[in-house]
């Protein structure tokens, strides 16, 4: 494979491990109600990351030709990025209780750990015998 296909994996892959820390972090610190979580970084890092993050989705998928509502492992990946990015915002930010935003802080992890999945078996119903 080319190399800007190495480098735009390895930057999809730093960039995922970066924002599942930056979740984990910020999660706990809504669970300790820490002024953190408003720190001028900690607003804007995490928005970065992302649009790299999603960036180079993008453009891996426009270089292996396989596109979302074209390949199924795509379209479930796309479907369930939009799902953990509403309950991230409702775990960080629109939560009204404490329940409620933890919840949605788990519910999200679970989230993430089916695209990793998802992504690793190119299949979206990996767990299905
Ligand atoms: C939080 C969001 C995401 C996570 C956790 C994630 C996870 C992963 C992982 C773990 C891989 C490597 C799979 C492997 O080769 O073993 C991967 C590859 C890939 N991702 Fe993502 N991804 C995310 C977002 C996206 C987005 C938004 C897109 C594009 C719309 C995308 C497109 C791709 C493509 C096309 C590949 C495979 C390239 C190839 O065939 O080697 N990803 N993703």
């Amino acid at each position: 494979m080319s190399m800007a296909y190495s480098l735009l994996k390895q930057l999809h892959l730093g960039t995922i491990a970066l924002t599942l820390a930056l979740f984990v972090l910020r999660g706990f610190w809504m669970m300790q109600k820490s002024p953190q979580l408003q720190a001028r970084w900690v607003r804007i890092v995490p928005h970065l990351n992302d649009s790299l993050l999603l960036a180079s989705g993008i453009s891996l998928a426009v270089l292996t030709r396989q596109y979302p509502l074209v390949n199924g492992w795509l379209s479930a990946k796309l479907f369930a990025l939009i799902l953990y990015i509403v309950l991230g915002t409702i775990a960080l930010k629109r939560g009204r209780t404490g329940g409620q935003r933890i919840a949605a802080w788990l519910a999200a992890l679970l989230v993430f750990g089916y695209m990793v999945a998802v992504a690793i078996t190119r299949d979206p119903a990996f767990f299905v015998l």
